[in-house]
């Protein structure tokens, strides 16, 4: 397989390209303005599968965005890869604090700005262009199938009907996934453990209009005031969550495979410097690593309520809200605690406010295990491009989907990301590394060959 460097070298312009153009299409899935770009990506993935060589190429609606399906099935008694990816792309807002346009896609320092560069368009599009490969050199190894959805970002609301109706359609031997990252371009690392989630969102209701702050300041509750006392009691001073047996659940890891995890590089300087921190806060016994990796957390990601516009206005508002996430771990569940949240934030409601609690959506947590062929093959895959052997680390993102893939179809996932920290996801000037982009098209073949050859 020496000529996959060859390959890349006469191709990378082009690769670039195509990449380009899915970037260029604003796949937002959040919101609604997008619709018809979210359908117009699904149709150009569906193209790029077909020209890359997949026999069956689908769009399958849902009751949300589609899912494109692809397959080669070279020999049914050969194991069967199902490639797992997503098109859709977060909000790209805030809009002024990018140096270059969200869907301008523009190389920088040999990175490719542009929302979705990263995540996930250019790590699902490494996986198109690896097979291409595959097939222009007739070296496919196995069978392989494509699932690239368009609701990730939003839940993966429908992926779950999709999976439980077609499971004939998507039987296979594992999962592969390129949507996490490494720890460095010089430090290989794989993926083994993903944080679940419940998301919800809260209305605090106080007086049935916005009042006078100063004809009815001093005698009626304030929601955002009281809205904030309540999210102040959800942690106690020692970082702990005082929701009541929210822990209860909580995987214990042994002191053994904490040591084992401490093995991985990390600098805590370079850490707080990255993100303009001067000092960081967390669970006291637990180090940065630990804490968003195998620890709970609760968070909010937005509040609002009363006078936001210019200058000052005198009001103590009707309503607040807040939009709270909790990223879980192995054996919490998203609906228990989504009852535990409900049940603690109600009961820390004075009865002068009423309160609403809505969940959003949810998953749950997984550990993808090390000993099987599959994540073998991705170690061999890595430490043959890398030139050194990939540290297996957990991670504190979430892709609920891979707990549903292994309760529905009892399949286990390999992540084998590629992007960095760094490379801002979700955030402004979001861009993913062109050395990571070739690097992840260069070492996904020899997955293949490796998960082959041991599959035997
Ligand atoms: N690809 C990310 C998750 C991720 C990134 C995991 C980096 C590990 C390392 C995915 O697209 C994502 O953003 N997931 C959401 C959850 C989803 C339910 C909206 C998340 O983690 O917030
Ligand atoms: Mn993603
Ligand atoms: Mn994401």
């Amino acid at each position: 397989m020496s000529n996959i460097k060859d390959y890349i070298e006469t191709n990378k312009q082009r690769f670039l390209d195509e990449l380009f153009e899915l970037l260029r299409i604003p796949s937002v899935s959040a919101d609604p303005k997008h619709k018809q770009d979210v359908f117009k990506t699904a149709d150009a993935v569906k193209t790029y599968l077909a020209k890359a060589g997949a026999d069956h190429v689908e769009i399958c609606q849902t009751a949300g965005y589609p899912i494109v399906y692809a397959d080669k099935i070279i020999d049914a008694k050969l194991p069967t890869v199902l490639v797992y990816g997503h098109y859709d792309v977060q909000p790209a807002d805030p809009l002024e604090l990018w140096t270059s346009g969200p869907f301008e896609p523009v190389i920088k320092n040999d990175k490719i700005y542009a929302r979705g560069s990263c995540d996930d368009k250019g790590q699902m599009y490494m996986h198109v262009k690896a097979f291409e490969y595959m097939m222009q050199t007739n070296s496919l190894p196995c069978n392989i199938k494509f699932m690239i959805e368009g609701e990730e970002e939003v839940g993966s609301n429908n992926l779950g009907t999709f999976v439980a109706n077609n499971k004939e359609k998507l039987k296979a031997d594992v999962i592969l996934i390129s949507d996490t990252g490494i720890i460095a371009n010089d430090i290989p690392s794989i993926t083994v453990g993903l944080r679940g989630l419940t998301y919800v969102e809260v209305e605090v209701t106080g007086p049935n209009r916005d009042l006078h702050s100063g004809l009815y300041g001093g005698a009626v509750p304030n929601p955002i005031n009281i809205l904030c006392e309540m999210i102040a009691k959800m942690k106690d001073e020692n970082k702990h969550i005082t929701i009541p047996g929210f822990y209860d659940d909580v995987d214990v890891i042994s002191t053994e495979e904490r040591a084992e995890m401490a093995k991985a590089p990390f600098s805590l300087d370079e850490y707080k410097k990255s993100i303009g921190l001067k000092d960081i806060i967390g669970e006291e016994t637990y180090s940065t690593n630990e804490r968003i990796s195998i620890r709970p957390t609760i968070d909010v990601n937005g509040i609002w309520g009363g006078y936001q516009g210019e200058g000052a206005k005198t009001v103590i508002p009707s309503k607040a809200y807040a939009k709270i996430s909790m990223r879980l771990v192995p054996y919490q569940t998203s609906d228990k605690t989504f009852e535990q949240f409900k049940t603690y934030f109600e009961s820390l409601a004075p009865s002068s406010v009423s309160v609403k609690v809505t969940n959003h959506h949810g998953g749950e947590a997984a550990v993808t295990p090390m000993n099987t062929i599959a994540y073998q093959a991705a170690s061999k895959a890595m430490e043959t491009t890398f030139g050194k052997k990939p540290i297996p680390v957990r991670s504190g993102g979430s892709i609920p989907i891979v707990a549903m893939f292994k309760s529905e179809l009892g399949l286990d996932t390999v992540l084998l990301g590629f992007g960095l920290d760094s490379d801002a996801i979700h955030s402004p000037n979001e861009h993913y590394g062109v050395f990571n982009y070739l690097k992840g098209i260069e070492t996904i073949p020899y997955f293949y060959q490796y998960y082959a050859e041991m599959s035997k």
